[in-house]
């Protein structure tokens, strides 16, 4: 028997946990670079830093201090302004914002109250506050724009501001290049995890063919040989729309690659150095993840096959939390929460690997799949439609896993993210998987 006040204890100490964890996080990506840099616009698809800074604050005051405590709002003359549906991005920036100390002073006020509300408020009753939901999607949603932000100082120009060490070295992966996953039903989504978020609800049985998928991401050496097989300039390897944009647009390699003589460089936080083979590719769009696949003679997985990789373990017939089970990531399990500044080498983390053998399922690149952005059956807006409802729909293509940028709190096995098929700048990746034939 589980002892439900013993149950909310640990989730409040774990909510007072991550609530910090974001907070030093934040304070790292802005305290890294200096005023003008916090206010500036470093590429018209981000906002300046001071306004996700601010707008951390804001979605907290709103969600934790008035919706759950009543509280009335400190400043209600700057909703407007932190509201991401008001004002696209590239607008953001000619906002009367508050300046760096000011946006300072208000997320730590609201934090101060926050954490006053949070001791204090019972685990259940309403959906809200029941297991600390409310507090958790404060939670998540902080760490989501500190993996925002770090985009931010990844398309900022200029010396290196961030450091981090790197992962540890590992052998070459020698292991199959893939797995066969046996068809049949398994539990997708989740109706128990307390701090899942509304569109990975509610839990419910998909059928999946057999299928077989890449037991690690794909590299840059196998990118490479896409590349240099000429597949930018082979529209047989891309759909329409896929061609249409790469030309449009002359992309010819993935976001912040650049060609020296024989080899390539990327630039990665303010310093460019060689493309590592090993690592898996990052910086792509959906359509070129697509066109790799269709090169390679294989498809990107479906969201359903991705999550049945990740989660299925065959010998209890059951879905667990994660690839390598129920337990929390640590750092032998996954590379997460900007611990590295970069993906770990393909084949890294035998700990964190699924029951069927499959790697870095979790953490290291977010994962495109061949899926539209679409609710479960059953699904149901919680607590605003903005968060998922009005996204979904065929635009937007879903992603999995988490990236290296991503907090473990943010990411768990049935974490959907989505973004659409042009966008590059996101920490992105992919592998691929085929039919099995039967
Ligand atoms: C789930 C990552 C697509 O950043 O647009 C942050 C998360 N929602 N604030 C995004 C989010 C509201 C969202 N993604
Ligand atoms: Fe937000």
């Amino acid at each position: 028997m589980t002892d439900p006040a013993l149950d909310a204890e640990a989730l409040r100490e774990r909510a007072v946990a991550s609530l910090i964890t974001a907070r030093d996080r934040t304070t790292l990506l802005t305290s890294c670079v200096d005023e003008p840099e916090l206010t500036a616009q470093h590429s018209p698809l981000m906002s300046p830093l001071v306004w996700d800074l601010a707008h951390i604050g804001n979605q907290e005051e709103q969600w934790l201090l008035r919706a759950v405590a009543g509280h009335e709002a400190i400043r209600p003359e700057i909703d407007g302004l932190y509201d991401a549906f008001e004002h696209p991005r590239a607008e953001r920036p000619s906002l009367p914002l508050l300046p760096p100390d000011e946006a300072r002073r208000y997320a730590a006020d609201v934090r101060g109250r926050a954490l006053d509300v949070l001791e204090a408020a019972a685990f259940d009753g309403t959906r809200l506050t029941e297991a600390g939901f409310a507090f958790g999607m404060i939670a998540q949603h902080e760490q989501q724009h500190d993996e925002t932000m770090l985009i931010t100082h990844q398309l900022r120009r200029g010396p290196r501001a961030l450091t981090a060490p790197d992962p540890e070295p590992v052998p070459l992966f020698t292991g199959p290049s893939e797995v066969l996953v046996p068809g049949g039903p398994f539990t997708m989504g989740t109706s128990d995890e307390p701090w899942a978020l509304d569109n990975e609800r509610p839990a419910h049985r998909r059928e999946v063919a057999p299928f077989r998928i890449d037991t690690t991401p794909v590299t840059n050496a196998a990118y490479q040989a896409f590349i240099a097989d000429g597949g930018y300039d082979e529209p047989r390897w891309w759909t329409a729309e896929g061609w249409a944009h790469v030309r449009r647009n002359a992309i010819t390699a993935p976001l912040f690659w650049r060609r020296d003589g024989g080899q390539w460089l990327r630039r990665r936080f303010g310093v460019t150095e060689a493309v590592p083979p090993d690592e898996p590719v990052l910086h792509l769009c959906w359509y070129e993840a697509d066109a790799y696949a269709r090169w390679a003679g294989r498809r990107l997985p479906t969201e359903a096959e991705w999550e049945k990789a990740a989660r299925y373990d065959p010998a209890g017939d059951r879905s667990a939390r994660y690839p390598w089970g129920d337990a929390e990531p640590t750092p032998e399990h996954a590379n997460l929460g900007q611990r590295h500044l970069r993906p770990a080498p393909a084949g890294s983390y035998p700990a964190g690997e699924s029951p069927l053998g499959v790697r870095q399922l979790i953490g290291d690149v977010w994962e495109w799949t061949s899926s539209d952005f679409l609710p479960y059956p059953g699904f149901r807006a919680f607590p605003y439609k903005e968060y998922s409802e009005v996204f979904f729909g065929p635009g937007h293509k879903v992603l999995r896993g988490g990236s290296f940028a991503v907090d473990a709190v943010a990411c768990r096995g049935t974490f959907r993210n989505w973004d659409l098929p042009v966008r590059r700048q996101i920490f992105s990746g992919f592998r691929t998987a085929r039919s099995e034939e039967i």
